[in-house]
C-alpha cells in the first residue's frame, strides 16, 4: 500500500516521494502485496474513466436509464475539456461493444485518416531521412481527419436510448461556467509549455498572459461550449462539412512553419468503419478487441496464445521465469507487429495467420530454455497473398484515455480514445486540440527496398496499439478493459488479463500491480515499486533492464456476481457504479 502510493506520487513528479521510495525500495517484495484499495462494487451499472467529472457525467446518464453508448458520449465530451492533453473531438478512437440483447460483439474504427495529399515522404527531410519525432508532431503536418465526433454519433445512433442533446449537459456546463484544472493537466501543461506557446489560440488558452495554468485554477472554454452547442443541435456534420470543419482546416493549413494539407475533401469523405472483431482464446475465455488498423487485439492475442502452454498461475507474479516467458512472448508479437500490421484497407494483414494456434505453437517453441531470447525476428504466418515487407520505425509517446462502461441492460463498452501525443499537434480549433495521429505511421517508407506496411499513404489510417478489450466466457462478457500508453498499451493490457485470469487479481489489484514490460528487448520495470526486485534475476537471464516510470491508465470492469470497477491509481480516474 505504502509502496504504491509512493509510486503514484513519484509518477506525479514528487521529489520527496522519490527519496522516500529510494529509501524503502529494498524492502518491497511481492507484487500481490501492493494493491492500493478494493475495487468499486455495483449491481446494475458501472463507469470507469480518467477524470472524476467525466465519470460523474457518465454515471448521471446511466442512472437515468441511458445505455453504455449514451454514457460514453457524455464521458468523452467532458474528457475533451478536462483532460485536453489526452483525447477529444479533434482525435480518434476505437470502440468495442457487446450487445446484451443479441449477444453480438461489434468493433467501430474511428481512427484518423491521412489527407489525400499525404505521401510516404511526409515525415522525411529533403535527404529522405526520418524527421526527429517532436519536429514531426508539432504543427499542421501531423494532423489526421478527426474520427471521434462521427464515432460518438454513430455509437449513439446504433445503441443510444437517451436524447442526443441530453448527453451534453455536463460538458457544456463545465465549459461555460468553468472547471478546476487538475494536477495532471497542470503538469502536462508545464511539461509542454514550450510547444503550447508556439500557436496563438493554444497559448492564449493554456498560458494566458504568459502564465502557465496551475492545478486548482478555474478555467472556462467558451469556444468549446459553442462547439458543443453546435454538435448537440446538428450532430457531427459541422465537423466534416460545416463551420467546425472550416476552423479545423484553417488551423492546420495556417500553422506557422509546418502547415498541413488537410482540406475540405479529406473531411467530407471521412467514414467511421465497422471492422470484424479480433478474438483469441485464452484459459477458456475469448479475448476480443480491435483489429487493423490497430495492432492491439492481434498482439494481445498473440502474447496470450504464445503463453497458453505455460502454467503461469503456478509460477505467480513474482516469478522471474513467468516474466521471461511473458516478456519474450511480447517481443515476438512486437516483431510481427512491426512487419505485418497496418491499415488493412491498404495492405493485406495476415490476421488469421498471426493468431493461428499452429503458428503460435511455433513461436512458443522459441521460448524453450532458461535465458532471454538473444534475437527476435518476425515469423512467417500463413498469408492469403504474401508481400515482402520491411520493418517499421513508428514511435508512440504518452497521452490517450480509456473508458470502460457496463449499463443496466448488460451491454458493455470498451473504448480507447486519443489525440496521440500530449496535446496532440498543439493546434487548437473550436476549443479542442487537434491530433498528431499521423506520427503513428512509420517515418521510413522502405527498408532494403521493401515497402513498410505502415508507411504513410493518402487516406490511410495509421497503425495503432490501442487495445480496447472485452473478455468473454461462454459468449458473455466477464472483463472490460483497456489502457493508454502508446505501444506499452499492448503489454499493459496483456499483463492485466494475465493478472486477472492466471493470478486471480481483482480489477483493482490488476490495475495497481507494478508494471514489467518488454517490447523490443529491454525489460522495463516500474521504478519505485516491487517490480524492481525482478531486476537482478532478469539481468542474470541476459536482459538489459531499465527502471522507469510506466504510466498506464488501465480502466477495467469485471462482471460476475456483481460488477467490480478499477481505475489506475497512476492517473486521476474514478470508477462509479450503483
Ligand atoms: O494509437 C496509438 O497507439 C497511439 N496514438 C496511442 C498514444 C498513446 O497511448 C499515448 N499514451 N499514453
Amino acid at each position: 500500500m505504502r509502496a504504491l502510493s509512493l509510486a503514484v506520487a513519484l509518477l506525479a513528479g514528487d521529489a520527496a516521494a522519490q527519496q522516500a521510495t529510494d529509501a524503502i525500495a529494498p524492502e518491497i517484495g511481492a507484487f500481490e502485496a501492493q494493491a492500493a484499495s478494493a475495487p468499486v462494487q455495483a449491481d446494475e451499472w458501472m463507469v470507469v474513466a480518467a477524470h472524476p467529472l467525466a465519470s460523474r457525467a457518465g454515471a448521471r446518464v446511466l442512472r437515468e436509464g441511458g445505455s453504455a453508448a449514451d454514457a460514453m458520449v457524455a464521458v468523452q465530451l467532458v474528457l475533451g475539456l478536462v483532460e485536453p492533453q489526452s483525447s477529444g473531438l479533434g482525435g480518434g478512437a476505437f470502440l468495442v461493444w457487446y450487445d446484451a440483447a443479441s449477444g453480438d460483439l461489434t468493433t467501430l474504427d474511428g481512427r484518423e485518416t491521412a489527407p489525400l495529399h499525404a505521401s510516404p515522404l511526409l515525415f522525411q527531410d529533403a535527404a529522405g531521412q526520418p524527421l526527429a519525432f517532436m519536429d514531426a508532431v508539432v504543427g499542421g503536418r501531423s494532423v489526421g481527419v478527426p474520427g471521434t465526433p462521427m464515432l460518438l454519433a454513430e455509437a449513439h445512433a446504433r445503441w443510444g436510448r437517451l436524447n442526443w442533446a441530453d448527453l451534453f449537459a455536463e460538458a457544456h456546463d463545465h465549459a461555460a461556467q468553468g472547471f478546476e484544472v487538475s494536477p495532471r493537466m497542470a503538469a502536462s501543461i508545464a511539461a509542454n509549455a514550450d510547444t503550447l506557446d508556439r500557436f496563438a489560440a493554444t497559448r492564449d488558452y493554456f498560458l494566458p498572459e504568459g502564465r502557465m495554468l496551475k492545478a486548482g485554477d478555474m478555467l472556462k472554454n467558451p469556444a468549446y461550449a459553442k462547439t458543443l452547442q453546435t454538435f448537440a443541435e446538428e450532430g457531427p456534420a459541422p465537423f466534416y462539412t460545416g463551420p467546425i470543419a472550416r476552423q479545423i482546416i484553417r488551423a492546420v493549413q495556417s500553422a506557422p512553419e509546418t502547415p498541413g494539407t488537410l482540406g475540405a475533401l479529406d473531411l467530407a469523405i471521412y467514414e467511421v468503419r465497422e471492422r470484424a472483431p479480433v478474438c483469441a482464446p485464452y484459459r477458456g475465455h475469448e479475448v476480443c478487441g480491435m483489429g487493423p488498423p490497430s495492432s492491439g487485439a492481434i498482439a494481445v492475442g498473440q502474447i496470450l496464445g504464445t503463453l497458453a502452454g505455460h502454467d503461469l498461475a503456478a509460477m505467480g507474479p513474482d516469478s522471474a521465469e513467468a516474466r521471461r516467458l511473458i516478456g519474450d512472448a511480447t517481443r515476438l508479437a512486437f516483431a510481427d507487429r512491426g512487419r505485418f500490421v497496418a491499415d488493412s484497407d491498404y495492405v493485406p494483414v495476415p490476421v488469421k495467420g498471426l493468431l493461428a494456434p499452429g503458428y503460435l505453437q511455433g513461436r512458443a517453441a522459441l521460448l524453450e530454455g532458461p535465458d532471454a531470447l538473444r534475437e527476435v525476428q518476425p515469423g512467417r504466418p500463413e498469408f492469403d497473398h504474401a508481400q515482402l515487407r520491411g520493418d517499421d520505425d513508428a514511435l508512440e509517446l504518452p497521452s490517450t484515455s480509456h473508458i470502460s462502461i457496463v449499463d443496466r441492460y448488460g451491454n458493455a463498452l470498451s473504448m480507447t480514445t486519443t489525440i496521440e501525443n500530449a496535446f496532440g499537434s498543439r493546434l487548437m480549433a473550436g476549443g479542442f486540440m487537434l491530433n498528431n495521429e499521423l506520427t503513428d505511421f512509420s517515418f521510413s517508407s522502405h527498408e532494403d527496398g521493401r515497402p513498410i506496411a505502415n508507411r504513410v499513404e493518402p487516406g490511410k489510417r495509421p497503425r495503432s496499439s490501442m487495445a480496447p478489450t472485452i473478455v468473454l466466457r461462454d459468449g458473455a462478457p466477464v472483463l472490460v478493459l483497456g489502457s493508454p500508453g502508446g505501444s506499452q498499451i499492448i503489454p499493459y493490457v496483456a499483463n492485466a488479463i494475465i493478472g486477472h485470469l492466471d493470478w486471480g487479481m481483482d480489477v483493482q489489484a490488476m490495475t495497481d500491480a507494478p508494471h514489467a514490460t518488454n517490447r523490443f528487448g529491454t525489460y522495463a520495470l516500474e521504478e519505485g515499486t516491487g517490480a524492481a526486485a525482478l531486476a537482478g534475476p532478469l539481468r542474470a537471464m541476459g536482459y538489459e533492464v531499465q527502471l522507469q516510470g510506466l504510466n498506464s491508465g488501465l480502466h477495467a470492469i469485471s462482471l460476475g456476481e456483481g460488477l467490480q470497477g478499477g481505475a489506475d491509481p497512476r492517473r486521476e480516474g474514478l470508477a462509479i457504479g450503483e
